[in-house]
């Protein structure tokens, strides 16, 4: 690994017993790179994501992180977590557990570095609410916050706009643009938007239980797999429904745009 290498991966191999999920996996970030994970609903993204943060411990090849790389993780959603019952500040504040190798009390540096990141995200005036009582993409909002809390080399983060409408959607890339532009973060983010995830990411790492693609945002744009997610609309990105691992299959509408407007 080169010094601004900050991740990289060889001949990486998640399985669940017998199963193999993601299979030659070979890809490597440099500080500052954005990479978004596209392929289908169990084409192993969530999977290799855990993976390479060392949540999945069942796998084959070689992770290497750069030293003290310092990540946030910003898990995919299932419906049951966004009735959390805690304030918005003591979530946002758990963030700095991440970093801690033994439970101990919160320090005013995580205060500090929670209330810095509340403020990034806009959220300053629900800061006293309960979780459970904001809008979907104000959650998010604040999850992204106490995934920031964490992350101070890289954000990684698993389709973090699903069930979303438009308008916040839009705010939330905008943001997280910034992180990476403004911030110099780097961003690992699992998207079903293709488009966005070309204009947006300088990397992309296209997964169908075996990796068929990784390289520049670029080069994937001349490949069939880019041509063929085109005609891919997910439901995701048109209706509420709320998609997470436990809904998977009937998910992908081939060639079909349909809008629920
Ligand atoms: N905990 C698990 N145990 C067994 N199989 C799993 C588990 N989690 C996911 N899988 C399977 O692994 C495959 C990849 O899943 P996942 O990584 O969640 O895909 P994606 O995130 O691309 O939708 C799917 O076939 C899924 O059913
Ligand atoms: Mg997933």
């Amino acid at each position: 690994m080169s010094d601004e290498t900050l991740i990289k991966c060889s001949n990486l191999e998640c399985r669940y017993g017998n199963y193999i999920a993601a299979s030659n996996v070979n890809f490597q970030l440099n500080r500052g790179d954005y990479l978004c994970v596209v392929g289908a609903n169990g084409s192993g993204k969530s999977t290799l994501v855990k993976t390479v943060l060392g949540l999945q411990k069942s796998y084959s090849g070689k992770i290497e992180k750069a030293k003290n790389c310092r990540i946030g993780y910003l898990p995919q959603q299932k419906a049951v977590q966004k009735d959390f019952p805690a304030s918005v500040f003591e979530v946002v504040l758990s963030g700095n557990l991440a970093n801690k190798k033994f439970f101990s009390f919160y320090t005013k540096a995580d205060k500090e570095n929670a209330m810095k990141n509340i403020k990034k995200l806009g959220i300053q005036e629900f800061v006293k609410k309960s979780f459970r009582e904001l809008s979907g993409g104000q959650q998010q909002r604040v999850l992204l916050a106490r995934a920031l809390c964490a992350a101070s080399d890289m954000l990684v983060m698993d389709e973090p706009v699903t069930g979303l409408d438009p308008t916040v959607t839009d705010e939330l890339y905008t943001i997280i643009r910034n992180l990476n532009a403004v911030d110099n973060l780097t961003i690992i983010m699992v998207s079903h938007d293709i488009h966005r995830a070309v204009s947006q990411s300088s990397h992309i790492l296209h997964m169908n239980k075996e990796q068929l693609f990784f390289g520049t945002s670029q080069e994937y744009m001349k490949t069939e797999y880019y041509k063929q997610m085109q005609n891919v609309e997910t439901c995701s990105t048109h209706c509420q429904c709320d998609c997470d691992d436990t809904c998977k299959a009937s998910h992908i509408i081939m060639n079909h745009h349909h809008h629920t407007s």
